[in-house]
């Protein structure tokens, strides 16, 4: 049977690596690479470092594929992200079936987890449910942007005996501060902070965190978010792309004792 290891890679910093993720790489016959493009060519290139710094088992080889973009014209969310996992789906199906002996392991590098905002393993699951091929899945945990983001601004995640929201920019406006008072927020497209009126929320923002390009900004929400606009706009024009996360809270700990 093939079997497919998905592995956390963490962030952009080859040294998020834990050993258990090293000992994954080397056990595969086959690391597969995605590639998204030109503009994120970055992210190829941190695997491509990985590989290269971490894998010493010479029966093993590198395999890069292109992987489907998501449509968004024209279709709901939920219908250009289902029409886009059946491609990726269709993807990995023929990449297993043409590159993977039928006892060959091979390795997938998930950017942070795979179990955060990630769909590696909804896929999988999808790709079973073909029939087309058998195999199956072992995951290693690995650093997330939560983590890199409350480590570059020394944080602890959570305030005394309260609840954390991790939820997208779309959300934002549902959950904070009503419902928890602090909300992670990821895959942002909209800059939802820069909305947030409340004088007393904070924010810790951070982008290419784990990387040589690592961005930080913290503080008032209502006081900062102009900063936050103006260099993310910096960044991304520089990059080409941008990944940031943010927290932002309001409260402190122990206040509801
Ligand atoms: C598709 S999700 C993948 C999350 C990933 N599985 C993890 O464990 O962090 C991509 C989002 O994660 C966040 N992210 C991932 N890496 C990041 C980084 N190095 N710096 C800032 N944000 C990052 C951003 O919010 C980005 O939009």
């Amino acid at each position: 049977m093939r079997h497919i290891l998905v592995v956390g890679i963490g962030t952009g910093n080859p040294e998020h690596m834990t050993m258990q993720a090293i000992h994954a790489l080397n056990r595969a016959d086959t690391l597969f690479i995605p590639t998204k493009g030109q503009k994120k060519a970055d992210l190829a290139e941190v695997r491509r470092e990985i590989i290269a710094r971490y894998v010493t088992n010479p029966q093993s080889r590198t395999v890069e594929f292109a992987l489907p973009v998501r449509k968004v014209e024209g279709r709901s969310y939920v219908g250009g992200v289902d029409e886009w996992h059946a491609a990726i789906s269709e993807t990995y199906v023929r990449l297993f079936l043409e590159e993977l002996g039928e006892d060959g392991t091979a390795a997938l590098l998930v950017w942070g987890d795979p179990m955060l905002y990630d769909s590696t393993l909804r896929i999988l699951e999808r790709v079973k449910a073909t029939g087309k091929v058998a195999f199956d899945i072992e995951v290693i945990p690995g650093i997330t942007s939560i983590q890199a983001l409350c480590a570059a601004h020394r944080i602890p995640l959570n305030l005394v005996g309260k609840p954390v929201e991790i939820t997208t920019g779309r959300r934002l406006h549902e959950s904070f501060p009503h419902r928890s008072e602090t909300a992670v927020v990821m895959l942002d497209g909209e800059q939802a902070f820069s909305k947030v009126t409340d004088p007393d929320a904070h924010i810790y923002w951070g982008a290419y965190l784990g990387t040589k390009d690592e961005v930080v900004i913290e503080g008032r929400a209502v006081e900062v978010s102009d900063e936050i606009l103006k260099v993310r706009a910096e960044q991304r024009a520089r990059h080409g792309w941008i990944m940031d996360i943010y927290l932002m809270q309001k409260g402190e700990d122990f206040d509801d004792l």
